[in-house]
C-alpha cells in the first residue's frame, strides 16, 4: 500500500497518511503531484517500452500538454542487475534537478524523500502511482537492496536531469527503504 510519512528535519516522525486521496491532497498542498493511473489494457511485467507507453498514452499526453514535457521513456531495474548497488547509491544523497521530475511506477516500488520547507515527506510509491518532484526541490530516493521496478519518466530537457548534490547529510537521519517498509 502506498504511504506518506511526514518527518521533521531531525528525523522525528510526525504523521502517517495511508489513504490515497489524503496522500494526494497533502502532497498537492506542497506542489507535488500524486496520481493513480491504470493501463488501458493489462500489461505483463515483461512488456516492452512501446507497449507500456501505449497503455498509458492518454495520461502521458495529458501531462505532456499540461506541463510541456517533450519526451518520455521507460526504465526498469531488477534485483539481479550487477550495478544495483551503484545505482542505489547515486540517488541516496540529497540532490536537486533543474527539471521537473515525474515518475510513474508501472510495477514495483521505491521511496522518495522530499525535503520541502522544514519537513521531509517520505512517499513509498508502488505500482500504479505517479509522483512528481518539483524543480530545484531537495530530495533523495531509495530503491532498496533488491530494486525491482519499472517506471515511466517524462522529460522537458535531458540536461535538466543532472543531479546537483546539496552536500547535506540529512538523508542519514532517515530510515532507508528497508526501514520505511518495516514501519507498522
Ligand atoms: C532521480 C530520482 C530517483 O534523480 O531522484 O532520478
Ligand atoms: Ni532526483
Amino acid at each position: 500500500m502506498s504511504r506518506l510519512l511526514v518527518y521533521d528535519e531531525q528525523g522525528n516522525l510526525l504523521e502517517k497518511v495511508e489513504n490515497f486521496e489524503d496522500i494526494a491532497r497533502k502532497l498537492e498542498s506542497i506542489g507535488v503531484l500524486f496520481e493513480r493511473w491504470d493501463p488501458k489494457v493489462p500489461l505483463s511485467e515483461d512488456a516492452g517500452e512501446e507497449e507500456v507507453l501505449k497503455a498509458f498514452e492518454d495520461d502521458i499526453k495529458r501531462l505532456m500538454d499540461r506541463f510541456g514535457f517533450k519526451s518520455c521513456d521507460v526504465v526498469a531495474l531488477t534485483p539481479d542487475n550487477p550495478k544495483k548497488d551503484e545505482l542505489r547509491k547515486k540517488f541516496l544523497d540529497e540532490h536537486t534537478h533543474d527539471d521537473f521530475e515525474v515518475r510513474y511506477f508501472v510495477y514495483g516500488d521505491g521511496v522518495f524523500y522530499l525535503h520541502i520547507g522544514d519537513k521531509v515527506y517520505v512517499v513509498h510509491c508502488e505500482g500504479g502511482d505517479l509522483i512528481s518532484v518539483p524543480p530545484n526541490t531537495p530530495h533523495w530516493f531509495d530503491m532498496g537492496d533488491k530494486p525491482n521496478f519499472k517506471c515511466i519518466r517524462l522529460f522537458t530537457t535531458p540536461e535538466g536531469w543532472v543531479a546537483k548534490y546539496t552536500g547535506s547529510d540529512i538523508a542519514k537521519k532517515f530510515p532507508t527503504y528497508e526501514g520505511i517498509l518495516q514501519l507498522s
